[in-house]
């Protein structure tokens, strides 16, 4: 479990973290998204105490991480994943922290096992390949059989066999009830590794949520519906009270009218439906809608008066197409379209 209360980072001009708070809870997979340079890896660096923040405060399962006594068995993270020493093998590298940890030896043989270097482990780390390198650094922090474990964009220059590892890993690592952070600022990777975002642009929060409510929030609770009869099912839904636009090839696109109403409409009016789709948004959608909205709200409104963590968090920011997204959004100075940069 993480706790990160109004986090703020400055490197001299530049300040990389803005008053940023979230919790990564156990159990599930935080995704934690935002553009190049939008803070992560500062944030993630902080919480491992790697960075002191300029001011808030960052706890690992209610302490500090300088407070943890035998820190890799708290928290495991992957952050640089070349930060070995290039003549040191990937064995000697784990014995290393192992020891500097009290853990068994035989925990070094066991992780090298898991993420597959067992061949390669007396091996100079220093001509590993990035993914190797990935893998290795994997292993470190599955080192203490942690319950927290953070992974900075631990996809990158893997290939897609790997890909798909690391993200059964992350997914089964939380399934065992841990608390798992994961950084990327590719949309689609978090789709389908994550359980919550948590979305960050400047340093800002943009958005604390879960995938689901994102995709579906974004999707304006339109739903796509075919039928035998769709003049007739047509007259039947507006009678309902529903709003019904033309979709693609013939299809009815009803808005103002959940899924289950509408089945119960078609059958009242005796048509035979043939299809009944609520319409999802992808998460690259969903995510421009989100951040519009936030951007849109700091045009109109500017800051929030009240310097309260929960002001700054719970506006259910507007999307421009008119779909409310349900996630809290935030309206904040700093706050922009993750696509720039
Ligand atoms: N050690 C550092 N010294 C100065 N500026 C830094 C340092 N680390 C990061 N920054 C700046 O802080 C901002 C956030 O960087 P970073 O946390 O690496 O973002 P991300 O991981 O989301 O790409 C960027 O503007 C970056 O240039
Ligand atoms: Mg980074």
């Amino acid at each position: 479990m993480i706790h990160i209360r109004g986090l703020t980072k400055r490197y001299g001009g530049t300040l990389a973290v803005d008053d940023l708070s979230f919790d990564v809870p156990p159990g599930v997979v935080t995704g934690f998204l935002g553009p190049n340079g939008a803070g992560k890896s500062t944030t993630m660096r902080a919480i491992v105490g790697l960075d002191r923040p300029t001011s808030g405060s960052v706890t690992v399962n209610g302490h500090r991480y300088q407070d943890l006594r035998a820190p890799l068995r708290e928290v495991g993270s992957l952050l640089e994943a070349r930060s070995v020493h290039p003549g040191r093998s990937a064995y000697n590298h784990l014995l290393f922290l192992a020891r500097s940890n009290g853990l068994p030896k035989r925990r070094v043989e066991e992780v090298l096992e898991l993420v597959g270097l067992r061949a390669v482990a007396r091996k100079r780390a220093g001509g590993f390949s990035l993914g190797m390198g990935q893998r290795l650094g994997i292993a470190a922090a599955l080192l203490g059989d942690p319950s927290t474990m953070i992974f900075d964009e631990p996809v990158n220059g893997l290939d897609p066999e790997g890909i798909i590892w690391v993200r059964n890993l992350m997914r089964s690592l939380a399934a065992e009830g841990r608390a798992v952070l994961v950084s990327s600022h590719l949309m689609a990777e978090m789709a389908l590794t994550a359980d919550r975002l948590v979305v960050i642009g400047k340093g800002r929060l943009i958005a604390d949520t879960t995938v689901r409510e994102v995709t579906e929030g974004a999707g304006g609770g339109r739903v796509l519906v075919r039928g035998a009869d769709q003049l007739r099912l047509r007259s039947a839904l507006e009678a309902a009270g529903g709003s019904v636009t033309d979709g693609a090839e013939g299809a009815l696109l009803v808005e103002g009218l959940v899924a289950p109403r509408i089945g119960e409409v078609a059958h009242l009016a005796d048509v035979v439906l043939h299809e009944l789709t609520p319409q999802v948004a992808s998460l690259e959608e969903a995510f421009m809608e989100l951040t519009a909205g936030a951007v849109e709200f700091r045009a109109g409104a500017g800051r929030p008066a009240s310097g309260a963590p929960g002001a700054t968090t719970a506006t259910g920011a507007t999307a421009p197409t008119g779909a409310t997204a349900p996630v809290r959004a935030v309206a904040g100075t700093g706050a922009t379209s993750g696509t720039e940069r």
